[in-house]
């Protein structure tokens, strides 16, 4: 086996994270909005989708491959956009780009980001993806997806579920706040995770690298922040700027409903990441699962389909294929990884799936990730 056997699962490298890190960086990934109904819709939706298996065959062999705007990835997971990488291990973004490009697997890195786009680029040059959060001001934007080019990211994902910053009681409670505010409660918690708060002040505390050169103000809570540097509602005039400046692959994620689908295409967006942003922005969304599966054929037929949102295992990434998705993305796994190893923590995450996705191909009698469809449902 390619990972340590003590921790097999994602959801036991969950259960290490909560203790090896603060209370406030625990919460942070797994928090939800209002009473964190939709986080659980998300897992329940995946675990009712059935897969019959076939027999009578040989399963020597299962091809994991994906193929994606002409690009073969060996896995089809990767790692989503999620603000303050760093809070969860310090060195995680890194770690994980370079996890990464060695496995050859997608990473997005977000706007609110705590490493810089430019250092990413450099550690994951052929696998890496840049997510905007669309900034109000236009000469904002421009500047950012300048740099975002220079840099050599040839696939950008605009987020489209975040029209206003969400209320999450957790980090509001918690008090979190970047560059961190030192309330008795922050200070407390990393006292007594003293690895964490030793890493942390050896690599300096996270920060919103990517976009203080646009901040006016000292530290804010992340919705807050998003309130007033993204713009409060994405239009599609500027998706449509956005798609003459942009020659690459162009991906909207977020989007749910079914006329909002088709706009995309009638833009000449390339792809979608059907997400309610893992449950954090709208406890009463679908569920991922559900919306893949109710899909408006022509979507599925034009755009390539990815999907996150409630993904922990690699059954999960393979029931999204019999749904019609290509690429899935969960930005928890990767970071529980991190949160409970350390920069081992990225490989560790990619083993597990890699193992998973190979096995149940074989078990349900499927010899490759692409050749699935929907005649594996039940
Ligand atoms: C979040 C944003 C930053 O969910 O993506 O916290």
């Amino acid at each position: 086996m390619n990972y340590d056997t003590r921790y097999p699962s994602v959801a036991d490298l969950k259960k290490l994270a909560k203790k090896r890190i603060p209370n406030f960086a625990f919460d942070y990934v797994d928090g939800g909005i209002d009473d964190e109904h939709g986080k659980r819709k998300n897992r329940e939706a995946w675990h009712k989708v059935e897969i019959t298996p076939r027999y009578l065959k040989d399963v020597t062999d299962a091809d994991t491959t994906t193929r994606i705007f002409g690009y073969d990835y060996a896995l089809p997971i990767g790692v989503p956009p999620i603000g303050l990488g760093n809070m969860m291990w310090p060195g995680a973004e890194i770690a994980l780009a370079k996890a990464a490009q060695k496995h050859n697997v997608p990473y997005i890195l977000s706007t609110f980001s705590t490493t810089k786009l430019e250092d990413i680029a450099q550690a994951a040059p052929d696998v890496c993806w840049f997510q905007l959060y669309v900034p109000q001001k236009v000469e904002v934007m421009k500047h950012l997806l300048g740099r975002v080019k220079e840099a050599g990211y040839k696939t950008l994902v605009i987020t489209l579920d975040i029209p206003v910053g969400a209320k999450r009681n957790r980090e509001l409670k918690n008090g979190l706040k970047l560059p961190f505010s030192l309330t008795p409660r922050i200070i407390w918690q990393s006292m007594i995770h003293p690895t964490w708060a030793m890493q942390t002040l050896a690599h300096g505390q996270p920060d919103f690298v990517n976009v203080l050169q646009y901040k006016d103000g000292p530290n804010f809570e992340l919705a807050t922040f998003i309130t007033n540097f993204a713009m409060n509602g994405v239009t599609r005039e500027r998706i449509e700027m956005i798609r003459s400046m942009w020659d690459g692959p162009l991906i909207l994620k977020g989007v749910q409903f079914d006329q909002d689908f088709r706009d995309a295409l009638d833009i000449g967006i390339d792809g979608v990441v059907i997400s309610n942003h893992g449950g954090r922005q709208l406890d009463a969304a679908p569920a991922s699962a559900d919306t893949l599966r109710t899909l408006p054929a022509e979507i599925g037929a034009k755009m390539t389909v990815m999907v996150d949102s409630g993904i922990r295992t690699g059954m999960d990434v393979v029931r999204a294929r019999a749904l019609g998705a290509k690429m899935t993305f969960s930005g928890r796994s990767f970071f529980w990884g991190m949160g409970g190893m350390g920069a081992a923590g990225a490989e560790q995450v990619i083993e597990i799936y890699r193992d998973e996705i190979s096995r149940t191909l074989k078990q349900i009698g499927c010899g490759s990730y692409l050749e699935m469809d929907k005649t594996w449902l039940k």
